[in-house]
């Protein structure tokens, strides 16, 4: 049975997404396609949405729950990173919005077996994209050992990184690290027991990092969100829902660019008024209402904005 994954802040999404019900959408991270449902059924018939996922069993599972909505929705394989060239490709100028829902989905996590969780025992692998040539056992069974603790220091966030490297390095001498339960064995011996977080496994930063890296995922972001404002027409809403402070950070960033903050120390004279590519909708970050905290606890920890072309 494939886990279906419940979408987060659905009805946020349609909401701050739908500028235009006839205008054309894209889902850059459709998943096994919650989110792209109900903007499917929020649009006109003239409306149209265009969904892209680097996972081909994802987009497989979307594009049988989208199939009532054939003529209207566009599925391709492909990563969010390619959006100008997928709309060039479809001969489609700039769209009204864009949605990018980043993490992974439940389906990845129960049901892909690629390495995404260690509560079952599966081959280390954790790439989204089948077709990426390097997957987390390549990284933790070669990389070096300043790469490996880089890797787990900067998208881990974790104090023990470290000792976790030398743990891994110390420990592939003898044989590879092929398996999640494996790593995860390794991480839970390496961090003294008193140090073990309460609410989460001690290797729950570790995968998380494993996953950044092999996925590119902040180096994608930072990407895409250079591309935004090229792609959207006047009015188009860009909607970011992340799942951890690296991403967070980096679409607060890209707003304040946007917003021209920062671009003149304060003291000088402003010669010209800088006119901003994209604004905030909200100036703070909205997150899930209490009443979706008890339905999804795995919202938990979702942050969206929203920022407009103008
Ligand atoms: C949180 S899930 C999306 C769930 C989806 N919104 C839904 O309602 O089912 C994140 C998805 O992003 C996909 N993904 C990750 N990196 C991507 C990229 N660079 N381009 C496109 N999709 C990507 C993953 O494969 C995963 O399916």
């Amino acid at each position: 049975m494939i886990a279906v994954h419940q979408p987060v802040m659905v009805d946020e999404v349609v909401r701050f997404l739908i500028t235009d019900p006839r205008g054309t959408y894209v889902d850059g991270t459709v998943g096994t396609g919650g989110h792209s449902l109900r903007i499917a059924k929020s649009l006109a018939p003239a409306g149209r949405l265009i969904c892209l996922d680097v996972d081909r069993t994802s987009l497989e599972v979307a594009r049988g729950r989208l199939s009532q909505f054939a003529g209207r929705v566009t599925l391709v394989k492909e990563s969010y990173v390619a959006i100008d060239t997928v709309l060039a490709e479809l001969g489609v100028e700039r769209v009204n919005g864009i949605l990018v829902d980043l993490g992974f989905s439940s389906y990845q996590l129960e049901s892909s077996g690629r390495g995404f969780s260690f509560q079952n025992d599966e081959p280390l692998d954790m790439r989204m994209d089948q077709e990426n040539p390097v997957n987390a056992g390549d990284l933790v069974n070669a990389g070096s050992l300043e790469s490996l603790q880089g890797i787990l220091r900067d998208y881990g966030e974790d104090r023990w990184a470290k000792r976790i490297a030398s743990a891994i390095v110390e420990e592939r001498k003898k044989s590879p690290i092929r398996s999640t339960l494996q790593l995860a064995r390794i991480v839970e011996r390496t961090i003294p027991r008193r140090y073990h977080p309460r609410n989460i496994h001690p290797a729950t930063r570790i995968f998380q990092a494993l996953r950044i890296a092999v996925n590119r995922e902040l180096q994608n972001l930072a990407d895409f969100l250079k591309m935004v404002p090229s792609v959207l027409v006047q009015g188009g809403s860009l909607v970011v829902i992340s799942y951890h402070s690296l991403e967070d950070r980096l679409v607060k960033q890209a707003l304040q660019r946007w917003e021209g903050k920062g671009a003149y120390p304060r003291r000088l004279p402003v010669l010209h008024t800088y006119k901003p590519l994209m604004k905030a909708v909200r100036k703070r970050a909205l997150r899930p209402s209490q009443a979706e905290l008890d339905r999804n606890p795995r919202s938990r920890s979702a942050v969206m904005r929203v920022a407009e072309r103008v």
